[in-house]
């Protein structure tokens, strides 16, 4: 099949949340801005990253174990764990940082985006590991809502990504067939297990990182979100 064949199918776009919707590095550079706070300003990437780092290996683990919380729960995990591996002991700074997460920027080029996948007829949603109220806030902090047709949690179904079961949300929710889902992430992990399970996926690459080595690959790859109506 040529992929514009395979393109026309499309009815349903699907984004993962952060990290592909949602800035999650913003969080600490916001923070950094503030005065007073010098000493992290001269490290908040790398404890943005290590935050990020371990808020998803807490989510893998505990799908292995089938020890679930919510996503809430492991951000919290994660920056406690990055806190103290740059050696922060301020619980205020730890208010602001988890505060700021609440209302994370959008990426510039997603609304216009949304704006056209919509005005083409296409159902748009978000599938994250973020919980319900994570979600909401965040949708509504940055004026996402009147493009989004759904919300989907993984609190649904207990377990976070890449369980199958989440993936299974999608077409529970649209009575879609996974090939007619296009599914967006920025994780390569995500983008290459939701291609394993059935969707075509899109991989925002936007740190030119390798491929994952996982059963699935992405069959787009992309530097931005702006280019996906081409895909269409
Ligand atoms: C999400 C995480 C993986 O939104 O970024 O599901």
């Amino acid at each position: 099949m040529t992929q514009s064949k395979a393109a026309a199918r499309i009815t349903t776009c699907v984004f993962d949340a952060y990290g592909t919707l949602f800035d999650v590095s913003a969080a600490a550079r916001r923070a950094a801005e503030a005065p007073g706070q010098e000493a992290l300003a001269g490290v908040w990437p790398a404890l943005s990253a290590d935050w990020r780092r371990k808020q998803l290996e807490y989510s893998w683990l505990r799908a292995v174990t089938g020890d679930h919380t919510d996503f809430w729960q492991v951000t919290q995990d994660g920056l406690d764990w990055a806190m103290e591996r740059h050696g922060f002991e301020d619980p205020e700074l730890r208010e602001t940082l988890l505060g700021l997460y609440w209302r994370l920027s959008a990426y510039p080029e997603v609304p216009k985006l949304l704006a056209t996948l919509k005005a083409r007829g296409l159902a748009c949603a978000i599938l994250s590991n973020g919980s319900p109220d994570m979600l909401g806030a965040a949708v509504s902090s940055a004026g996402l809502e009147p493009w989004l047709d759904a919300l989907l949690s993984v609190e649904e179904v207990g377990v976070f990504k890449p369980a199958r079961a989440v993936y299974d949300l999608v077409g529970a929710r649209f009575g879609t067939d996974p090939g007619e889902v296009l599914f967006v992430s920025s994780n390569g992990w995500d983008a290459g297990s939701a291609a394993a399970y059935g969707f075509t996926t899109a991989w925002v690459n936007r740190a030119a990182e390798p491929v994952d080595r996982l059963p699935g690959r992405p069959q787009h790859v992309l530097t931005d979100l702006s280019t996906i109506p081409e895909l269409l």
